[in-house]
């Protein structure tokens, strides 16, 4: 353990989290401001934001909000930006934030839709990891997390598009950990099995899905939001640094099961 300090302490890192605002990524930016990071809070609604960064303040951790949708390029320019201005440079990017508006067999999904996902998905991540990485190099180094799904290491019957664009996060985690590796950035991602949050409601509020669900999760459950912040806290701090390249399935136990 380096002089006695967790492997797990993110002290004064800055961090910027897309769709920090609920779900998976407001989880994600809480365990790390409660492990010392400073974190840029943000999502396309300022007051949610704030009502995370208030909550991560009364813990006594340090956040600050701002407004940034995936979709624009000049908003992610102006989110690393602020993160400059706000707190000095930038030590580690989650790119959480993601969309699946479509959901049936590839044959009907409209282009628009099919377009919003690459370009949500796969785009957005490869726009910020390029204006995140100068920054984390002139400080000696940072970690990249991109949050994939496990949708990405099968077939789907209905998230045709979205799969694919999670395999692609796969794919762009393996490429920027080979780009990146002599700037001492580590990449990474996560994927995800079932999360009760509002992105993935449709499957956990119907009881016949969910079920399926539970039967076949080797731990039996759904997961919760905290499942997952507790990995993207590995794979953001000194505990991990000869991990570069991976995306860690965190599924309780279903990709596994048959
Ligand atoms: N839940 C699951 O079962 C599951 C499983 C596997 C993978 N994942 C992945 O986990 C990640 C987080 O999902 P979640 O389940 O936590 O979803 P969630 O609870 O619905 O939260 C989504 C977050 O993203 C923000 N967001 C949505 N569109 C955005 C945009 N265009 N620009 C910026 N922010 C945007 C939302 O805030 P605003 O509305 O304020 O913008 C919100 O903060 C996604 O990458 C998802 O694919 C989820």
């Amino acid at each position: 353990m380096p002089n006695g300090k967790s492997f797990f302490r993110l002290d004064n890192k800055v961090t910027i989290i897309t769709g920090a605002s609920r779900g998976i990524g407001r989880s994600i930016a809480i365990a790390y401001a409660r492990y010392g990071a400073k974190v840029i809070v943000s999502s396309r609604k300022i007051d949610a934001c704030e009502e995370v960064v208030d909550e991560i303040r009364s813990l006594g951790g340090e956040a600050t909000a701002t407004v940034a949708n995936i979709s624009d390029k000049s908003s992610l320019e102006d989110l690393v930006q602020f993160s400059v201005t706000t707190y000095g440079g930038i030590d580690i990017l989650v790119c959480n934030a993601a969309s699946n508006p479509f959901y049936g067999e590839l044959k009907d999904i409209p282009d628009e839709a099919f377009e919003k996902i690459l370009k949500n998905n796969i785009l957005s991540n490869h726009w910020l990891s390029a204006l995140v990485s100068p920054h984390m190099s002139n400080r000696g180094g940072g970690s990249i997390l991109i949050v994939s799904s496990i949708a990405g290491l099968k077939g789907s019957p209905g998230l045709g598009a979205y799969a694919i664009s999670k395999a692609a996060d796969m794919q762009l985690i393996r490429n920027l950990a080979i780009e990146l590796g002599d700037k001492h950035i580590k990449v990474n991602g996560i994927a995800p099995g079932l999360i009760k949050t509002d992105f993935a409601k449709a499957l956990w509020e119907d009881s016949k899905i969910r079920g399926h669900y539970e039967e076949k999760t080797a731990l039996k459950r759904l997961g919760e939001p905290d499942d997952i912040a507790g990995v993207a806290l590995f794979l953001a701090s000194d505990a991990s640094n000869y991990v570069t390249g991976q995306t860690i399935v965190a599924d309780g136990g279903i990709t596994i099961n048959g």
